[in-house]
């Protein structure tokens, strides 16, 4: 049976397992940095799973618009003040793509990014996304700045871009 549920803290070194399979080794993040987002915002992340196996998960959370969480570092100790809710990572193993669970895991983020009162998702599309976000409505936000390049560019390839949807 496939399901969407909540991350339990105690199944991070699964994530860590599937981010192996599915990113590009410049783009995984540790143990620690996946613990700390979880003790900031574990409450918003979801797995999903196939006859109870994890095979992919969403991480995301508030986060201000326009702002960029660096790759692979915790998160500074003030955020700003969200506006928005951000997809840090959406990620299937080879396995389980193709049967929709990338869909639901995305509905699960807008479907909660509307509970919590927002009006728009960001995040950022890395040159491994392809086109993937363009075709699910992501613009690229349409306020980019040198300095939001700058930060792009520190933490990811050269055709990533910072993207925002209304929903
Ligand atoms: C992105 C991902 C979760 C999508 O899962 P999926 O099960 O393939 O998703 P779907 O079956 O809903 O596919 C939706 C469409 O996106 C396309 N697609 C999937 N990955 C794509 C990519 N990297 N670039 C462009 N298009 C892509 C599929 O071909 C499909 O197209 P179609 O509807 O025209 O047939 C999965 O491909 C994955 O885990 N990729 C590796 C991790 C990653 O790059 N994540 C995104 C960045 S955070």
């Amino acid at each position: 049976m496939n399901t969407i549920r909540a991350l339990r803290e105690n199944e991070l070194p699964y994530l860590i397992e599937v981010q192996k399979k599915t990113f590009t080794s410049d783009l995984c993040e540790s143990l620690a940095v996946f613990k700390n987002r979880f003790d900031r915002f574990g409450q918003f992340f979801r797995v999903a799973t196939i006859d109870d196996q994890i095979v992919g998960y969403i991480i995301c959370f508030p986060y201000k618009l326009g702002e960029i969480p660096k790759n692979n570092a915790p998160f500074e100790a003030n955020l700003k003040r969200p506006d928005c809710f951000y997809i840090h990572d959406v990620t299937l193993i080879p396995e389980a793509r193709g049967q929709g669970l990338a869909q639901l895991l995305i509905e699960s983020a807008f479907n909660q990014a509307k509970d919590l009162g927002f009006t728009k998702v960001s995040l950022v599309s890395v040159g491994q996304s392809g086109n993937y976000w363009d075709k699910l409505g992501f613009i690229e936000y349409p306020q980019t700045t040198q300095e939001i390049l700058q930060k792009l560019h520190s933490s990811y390839d050269e055709k990533s871009r910072l993207m925002v949807k209304d929903i």
